[in-house]
């Protein structure tokens, strides 16, 4: 009379077995009992009868409340028409501990923000149950990707003395009485690493204080940094394309299920193969402006000018015409950060590239190739007004042994959002940071 995970009964049909887990819902007629049992691994259902389990528990398991935690103890049976679907057959059941109260979170809709309140709780229901199956299998996939092609893993850090992405986004804190900033992105540490190590990258938490309360903005968002050593800008959309790829394959292998929990069209991942669209910044322009025309009701957002960055709008207006990523390369190199390279044919524009997901999910990946020459990494620097102080060990860089590298940075949580179908970042990530919520 083992213990047994959920997901594991298919071993042990004909079996009795002790499952333990928390009550997920409960339906009674005046001889049974039907507990939906989960254990974090999957849900069952108990089937409890006077019969089977006697008149005393059966009179226990009546007054059983959602999220009570039990031990249930009984006999697999299979389905005898679906397959993988099985049930459990209680004999008896040990109550570990009964709520508190009425479980807060109920079949009726809660707002957004009742149930953010309530995250820690929240994170038990079957949806963002499949939501974070996803995104591990997301996590999953990006190591084996870069694992699988020599790349390697180079932290980090987390405190940093200098910004990356533009000083209006920086997280600051006191270090030991001098003032530092929780990382924007491990991209500058990246370079020197690509330096050291020929492929580098690095994933982990990074933060921007944004005071944009989009669906596409959190304050800490999980970021994936791969950065090569001669490497072009080709070379980096390359690159972008296989990852992307290889990540949608992965979770339509092993996370249908899921998807389907989601209802998520897979289709629309299928549709995501080489290659993707490559579009000049100045085309993606005229197509914008050339949807925004189509718009029935017209927008009230600025329109976008040459020269300008995107906003969330023009983005989704340039995915329309496609089924997979597009990626709008060549930008004019005002909108973007210090260290992207100046393309040699335009001084105008830098060799930097977006990767913007279909279905209005966004931008997904930003990179690019790296400003190699020391005197015009310079002159940015100082253009964007940053302490070169700050930068003396990323001049270093420069300064011995400078060479063509580029790579490129892919947000978690988007890929997430996008893989999943989800309208807003929020449920990407277990405990979200957001402009406006620091809990749970
Ligand atoms: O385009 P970003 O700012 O690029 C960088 O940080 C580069 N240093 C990366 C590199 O080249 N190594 O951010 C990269 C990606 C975006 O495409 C988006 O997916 C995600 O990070 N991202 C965010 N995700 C959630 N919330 C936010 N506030 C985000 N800001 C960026």
């Amino acid at each position: 009379m083992g213990v047994v995970q959920i997901n594991h009964l298919d071993g042990h049909v004909g079996e009795t077995v002790t499952l333990q887990g928390w009550l997920y819902n409960r339906r009674s007629s005046g001889k049974l009992h039907f507990l939906e049992l989960r254990d974090g691994f999957g849900i069952v259902q108990a089937v409890l009868s006077k019969a089977d389990a006697g008149e005393e528990a059966f009179a226990r398991a009546d007054a059983l409340q959602q999220e009570a935690s039990l031990r249930v103890t009984g006999k697999v049976v299979a389905h005898p028409k679906r397959a993988g679907v099985f049930e459990l057959h209680a004999t008896g059941f040990e109550l570990l501990a009964a709520p508190a109260d009425a479980y807060p979170i109920t079949k009726k809709e809660h707002g957004p923000d009742f149930l953010m309140d309530h995250r820690h709780l929240w994170l038990r229901s079957k949806r963002q149950h499949a939501i974070m199956r996803v995104r591990h299998t997301i996590v999953q996939a990006i190591r084996e990707f870069f694992d699988g092609r020599d790349f390697t893993l180079i932290d980090a850090p987390i405190f940093t003395p200098n910004a990356c992405e533009g000083t209006s986004t920086l997280f600051q804190t006191d270090y030991h009485g001098q003032p530092a900033y929780l990382t924007q992105s491990g991209q500058l540490y990246m370079e020197a690493a690509a330096a050291a190590f020929g492929k580098a990258y690095c994933f982990g938490p990074t933060f921007r204080a944004e005071k944009s309360k989009t669906r596409r903005h959190l304050a800490e968002f999980w970021m994936v940094e791969p950065e090569v050593a001669f490497i072009d800008l080709e070379g980096v959309m390359d690159l972008a394309e296989d990852f992307i790829c290889h990540i949608a394959g992965r979770v339509l292998e092993k996370r249908r299920p899921e998807l389907g929990e989601l209802e998520r069209d897979a289709k629309k991942l299928e549709a995501i193969q080489k290659p993707f669209p490559r579009v000049t910044y100045s085309d993606a322009v005229a197509i914008v402006a050339e949807e925004r025309a189509k718009l029935a009701t017209p927008s009230d957002a600025p329109p976008l000018e040459w020269g300008g960055d995107f906003g969330g709008e023009d983005e989704t207006l340039l995915s329309q015409r496609y089924d997979r990523p597009v990626m709008v390369h060549r930008w004019p190199h005002e909108v973007k950060a210090f260290y992207m390279k100046r393309d040699p044919a335009d001084a105008r524009l830098a060799l930097g590239v977006d990767v913007i997901a279909p279905e209005g999910y966004g931008e997904i990946v930003g990179g690019g190739q790296r400003e190699e020459d020391l005197a015009v990494l310079d002159a940015a620097i100082e253009k964007h007004k940053l302490p070169m102080e700050a930068f003396g060990w990323y001049r270093d860089v420069r300064r011995f042994g400078s060479f063509p590298h580029g790579g490129f940075g892919l947000g978690l949580e988007r890929m997430v959002a996008w893989m999943c179908g989800l309208s807003h970042v929020r449920e990407t990530i277990p405990f979200p940071r957001m402009l406006n919520r620091l809990a749970p």
